[in-house]
Parts: structure tokens; C-alpha cells; sequence
């Protein structure tokens, strides 16, 4: 290739792009590992191109500090996740539908905002840790009007991250070859944790407001009292990452569980350990 075509082509392109983002706006949902080093090539590509980033927390925002200097930043408050789901016409008890009531209005409010600077041709990126598609908020991708773009960059999720710390593949149970990734027993849930236990299958549990005595007690009833658990603490995290091994029988009487740190822990539970 000449010499000057080799240079001209990737201005080309730099131009091509800006002239494209000029007119179109998108919304993007990026997910952001669960260490700022676990952040893909594709997210900082989208974080470059937003005119405006969402993020959950002011300790996300201070953290991703580096990838989104000089954005506009909106903030996408946890009470948008508040009773997601619930029809507040079925809710009988006044007290809870008036909070389902709230988060649907909350949430109409974001959506519109969004859907008002897509269409003025602004790329919204909302910033999501670990990977989106499991328990993150996604609400925006169902109630974004379908002319409006949309894309879901995947990334590096707690379930990866604490597989990866205690270097054993949750899907090889020996005898097992399932994992179920689940949460503790929201209201108003079908697959409540008892029912999924029955299968003796490795279990990755998400520690959202988990009664861990009601889990383990649970737990006892259909797994061996030896069988190996791990609570992951900051999985991926290279500095923090800790992992703290019990079994079935022993978690409650041995393991602080009181005392981790909120929204940073996951519990692994399987022969696979
Ligand atoms: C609302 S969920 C979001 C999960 C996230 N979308 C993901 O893929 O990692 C929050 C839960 O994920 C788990 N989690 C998130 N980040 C973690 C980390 N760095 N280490 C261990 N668990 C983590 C915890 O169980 C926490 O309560």
C-alpha cells in the first residue's frame, strides 16, 4: 500500500465513525468485569464513543473514575431495581403497591430520558459490573421504544471470576455436569432454592440480601454434611480476592459470615471444589 493511502484510510475511518455517531445515537449496556483489568477491549471502545455514561453508585463512579473522565455522568440509582417485575394492579396490600408504583415511575423517568438523547443522536452507555445479563439491570432493553438501537457488550461476571479464583470448572461435578446459578428466596419466586437442591448439582449463589442460615439449613437437607462450599470474596480482583473454604455442615459454626463485605461475595457450593 502507498505510503500516504496507509495513512489516510484510518483518518477515513476516525471520520467515517464520527460522521456515523453524528446522526445515530445508541444505547449501549456495558459490562465491566469485576476489576477495573477485567474491562474488555470492546467496553472501552464503547466508553470512548458515549456521550453520556450511567452508573449505579458514587464508588462506581469514583472507581471507573479513569474510563469516564470528561463524560457526562447519570446516575441509575438502585431504586430502579425496587419490586422489578411486580403488576402494581395485583398487589392487594396499599404499602407495597404505592413501592411497586414508585419503581415503575422511576423507571419510565430513566427510560425517557434515554430515549430523548438517543434520538438527539447521543450514544448512552450504561455501566454495569461484572457481566449485565446476570442480575444486572435490564429492564431498558424491554421498555426502550423499538426504534431505538440497542447493544449488550458482555463481560467478565462473578460467576467467571470466582471459578477462576478457586481454579476448579464448576460444571464437573464428577458425577454432576449442571451448575445453577441462583440468588435466596425473593417473594413471589416459583424455583425457590429447595426445589433447584434436589438435583445435587453445583450451585453458584448470588448473595443479594441472603439469609445464609436459611440457605444452609436448606442446604443440609439435601447435600451431604462434607460437601465442599467456597465463599469468594472480590473474585477477580487480584489484590483483594480471598477464598474461604468450608463444607455444608460446618459454614454456619466456622465462617464469619455476618461480616462480608456487602455485594462483593459469592458462595460456590458442589463436589467440583
Ligand atoms: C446484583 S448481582 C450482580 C452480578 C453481576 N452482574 C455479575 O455478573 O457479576 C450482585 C452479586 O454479584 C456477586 N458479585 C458481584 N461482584 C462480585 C465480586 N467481585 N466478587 C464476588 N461476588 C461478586 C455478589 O454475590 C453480589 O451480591
Amino acid at each position: 500500500m502507498r505510503r500516504s493511502a496507509k495513512y489516510f484510510l484510518p483518518v477515513l475511518f476516525l471520520l467515517g465513525a464520527a460522521v456515523a455517531h453524528a446522526g445515530q445515537g445508541k444505547f449501549y449496556i456495558v459490562g465491566m468485569g469485576t476489576s477495573k483489568d477485567l474491562v474488555t477491549v470492546r467496553a472501552l471502545e464503547v466508553i470512548e464513543s458515549a456521550d453520556i455514561v450511567l452508573v449505579e453508585t458514587e464508588g462506581e463512579r469514583a472507581y471507573w473514575g479513569d474510563f469516564i473522565t470528561g463524560k457526562e455522568v447519570w446516575s441509575r440509582p438502585i431504586a430502579l431495581r425496587v419490586m422489578y417485575g411486580a403488576d402494581p394492579e395485583k398487589i392487594a396490600d396499599p404499602k407495597k403497591r404505592a413501592k411497586a408504583e414508585k419503581g415503575v415511575r422511576a423507571r419510565k423517568e430513566i427510560v425517557d430520558r434515554v430515549t430523548a438523547a438517543v434520538r438527539e443522536g447521543k450514544i448512552v452507555a450504561d455501566l454495569q459490573g461484572g457481566d449485565p445479563m446476570v442480575y444486572g439491570l435490564t429492564f431498558m432493553l424491554e421498555q426502550l421504544p423499538k426504534d431505538i438501537p440497542t447493544e449488550v457488550i458482555p463481560g467478565v461476571g462473578a460467576f467467571q471470576a470466582a471459578s477462576a479464583a478457586v481454579k476448579m470448572s464448576p460444571p464437573f461435578g464428577y458425577d454432576t455436569s449442571a451448575v445453577i446459578l441462583t440468588m435466596d428466596d425473593w417473594e413471589g419466586r416459583v424455583d425457590v432454592n429447595e426445589k433447584l437442591m434436589a438435583a445435587g448439582s453445583t450451585l453458584v449463589v448470588y448473595t443479594m440480601l441472603l439469609d445464609y442460615e436459611r440457605l444452609f439449613a436448606q442446604l443440609r437437607k439435601h447435600y451431604p454434611a462434607d460437601t465442599p462450599v467456597a465463599e469468594v470474596v472480590d473474585a477477580g480482583d487480584r489484590e483483594n480476592q480471598k477464598v474461604i473454604r468450608s463444607t455444608v455442615g460446618r459454614f454456619l459454626d466456622e465462617i464469619d459470615y455476618k461480616n462480608l463485605p456487602d455485594e462483593r461475595h459469592i458462595l460456590l457450593v458442589g463436589k467440583f471444589l
